[in-house]
């Protein structure tokens, strides 16, 4: 008998299931809300399998307090910044993430609307019509820019990165620029990437989005420096991790107009916006800056997906066989 523990309700197609699996026992924790921390480590104990969330720090401490009776945690995420993983490993621990096409998909899409809003003002043109200050229509009012035609520049370019790109170079024409650890043949070939240093890449894009996951090399990959080589009609999108803009050159950076508007779903510090209270005040009252609180991958089919994939790989890990996303 398998004992596992989840640490959060999540979509139901994945536990289902499980819980018709008589090899397993599973536990929920029953609140809707982040497991807190010492609930965490009381109920981890003598568990098998951890099913944990992207805001559950697993390290040392976790896998102590569940003992040597623990052999599995499986991220209900794509990116598993919040696992210790060389200490996994040390333990002989498998960790698996819930990478699946269906979830790069969202992140592309998502993606792609906030590009869309953040050229069409949209979000600042709602709040314009709402608040009553819609008059009758003006020649110059609330002027925007096409996404069409203009010159996107790719910071990784693995499967988000590339879904992105290829639904905007096919769609409406973009440019693609793309920089990388190595060179992206595949983008290359079939919608003409054209491979960038980094600092090229952010003088002669119009649109900037990352989709390299966070590691001590892409930590603060855009900061001051960054932003100074970026034109001043230009937008970033940050869908992958937070810490990889430097917060506080991001509004150093709004704030003189070094770049045109920021849309964020990850922030240097979550819940929070920015690393800095005044920081995080500044982005909530900019309207060049949109801010959606990590839900690129909240599409339903995506947020299912993920529930499956955590349940085949805990299916595969129990039979012995090598779970299809483990992570190493
Ligand atoms: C979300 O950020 C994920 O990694 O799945
Ligand atoms: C996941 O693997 C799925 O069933 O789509």
């Amino acid at each position: 008998m398998f004992n596992i523990f989840l640490t959060r309700s999540v979509p139901v197609e994945g536990v289902k299931l499980l819980k018709h699996d008589q090899r397993l026992k599973l536990e929920i924790y029953e609140h809707d809300k982040p497991i807190p921390r010492r609930e965490l480590l009381r109920r981890v104990k003598g568990k098998n399998i951890i099913i944990s969330i992207l805001t559950d720090k697993i390290d040392k401490e976790v896998f102590d307090a569940a003992g040597a009776s623990l052999k599995m945690i499986a991220n209900y995420a794509v990116g598993f910044d919040n696992i210790d993983l060389p200490e996994a490993k040390k333990r002989g621990i498998v960790v698996t993430n819930a990478a699946h096409t269906q979830v790069s998909e969202s992140v592309a899409e998502h993606t792609i609307a906030l590009m869309f809003a953040l050229a069409h003002r949209i979000v600042e043109s709602d709040h314009y019509t709402r608040s009553g200050k819609y008059h009758g229509w003006e020649p110059q009012l609330l002027l925007g820019s096409d996404v069409m035609g203009k010159t996107l520049g790719l910071v990784g370019t693995g499967n988000i990165g590339m879904m992105v790109a290829r639904r905007l170079w096919d769609g409406f024409g973009l440019k693609i620029l793309y920089t990388d650890v190595k060179r992206n043949t595949v983008a290359e070939k079939t919608f003409g990437a054209k491979y960038r240093t980094l600092q090229a890449l952010l003088k002669e894009s119009d649109f900037v989005s990352l989709h390299v996951p966070l590691l001590p090399a892409t930590h603060h990959l855009i900061s001051d420096a960054q932003f100074k080589l970026m034109k001043p009609t230009a937008f970033l999108i940050n869908t992958a991790r937070g810490p990889i803009v430097d917060s506080e050159a991001l509004v150093r950076a709004l704030k003189t107009k070094r770049i045109a508007g920021v849309a964020l779903d990850v922030y240097e510090e979550e819940p929070g916006f920015a690393k800095r209270a005044q920081d995080a005040t500044y982005l909530q009252h900019a309207w060049n800056a949109i801010l959606t609180p990590h839900t690129a991958s909240a599409p339903i089919e995506t947020r299912q997906a993920m529930s499956r994939v955590c349940a085949q790989n805990i299916l595969a890990f129990i039979s012995g066989k090598r779970p299809p996303n483990q992570v190493d």
